[in-house]
């Protein structure tokens, strides 16, 4: 594992984030900062995305990543404007390769044996199981994973607190993505005492079911 890509995944989890005004940027990262959780991975979803990529890479401490990347080319974008890790949904080779070529830590996303194979052959061992619920979330990674000891796994997409320790106590789950924790609504409402309220809640539950990080 690339050492970013280790440094991101110890906190256990990535607030997947779609923001509509990079005004809210500085003061999302000050929010998630305060909760303990200085990261995010910024959806391509809204046209203020590579704005606020660039304006998060400038804060010291806080390691912005992109998601919703769909070809080479928008990683490329995202991380010239200051993105540290990529997030795909699905499994395209050659935003793998052109991320590997650039030493720029990835996490594509898989849904079934096949694509998990493909992920392998490229060299990968950390993927994005997306989207997680809809696929049949905990059971459904459970059996996926079985055959694939060596596979470590980020599922994302409909993960919130009441399922969140459940995914992480699967063999092979590293982290899980999601959104709950830093909802549109709070953002767009200016609520970001909400959005550390949250943040600080998943992250006491995971300290009292994993213990603390050894780094904290
Ligand atoms: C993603 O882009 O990874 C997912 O849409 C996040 O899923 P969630 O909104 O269900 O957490």
């Amino acid at each position: 594992m690339s050492t970013g890509l280790a440094s991101l995944l110890r906190w256990r989890l990535i607030p997947v984030v779609s923001i509509a005004d990079a005004d809210q940027a500085l003061r999302l990262a000050d929010a998630l900062t305060e909760a303990g959780l200085p990261c995010a991975e910024i959806t391509l979803r809204t046209d203020a995305a590579l704005e606020a990529i660039a304006l998060l890479s400038q804060r010291e401490g806080f390691t912005v990543g992109v998601g919703t990347v769909h070809s080479y080319r928008d990683a490329e974008a995202a991380c010239a404007a200051g993105a540290r890790f990529v997030v795909t949904p699905g499994l395209n080779v050659r935003t793998v390769q052109w991320c590997q070529e650039q030493g720029v830590p990835v996490l594509p996303g898989i849904a079934t044996p096949s694509d998990l194979e493909s992920a392998m052959e490229l060299g990968v061992s950390y993927v994005k199981f997306f989207p997680a619920e809809p696929l049949g979330g905990v059971r459904f990674l459970k059996a996926l994973a079985g055959p694939y000891a060596e596979m470590r796994f980020v599922p994302t997409g409909g993960i919130c607190r009441e399922n969140l320790l459940e995914y992480l106590k699967l063999p092979g789950v590293v982290a899980c993505g999601g959104s709950w924790m830093v909802c549109r609504a709070w953002l767009e409402a200016g609520d970001f005492a909400r959005v550390t309220a949250e943040t600080a809640t998943a992250l006491k539950m995971i300290a009292e079911a994993f213990g603390e990080r050894e780094d904290k």
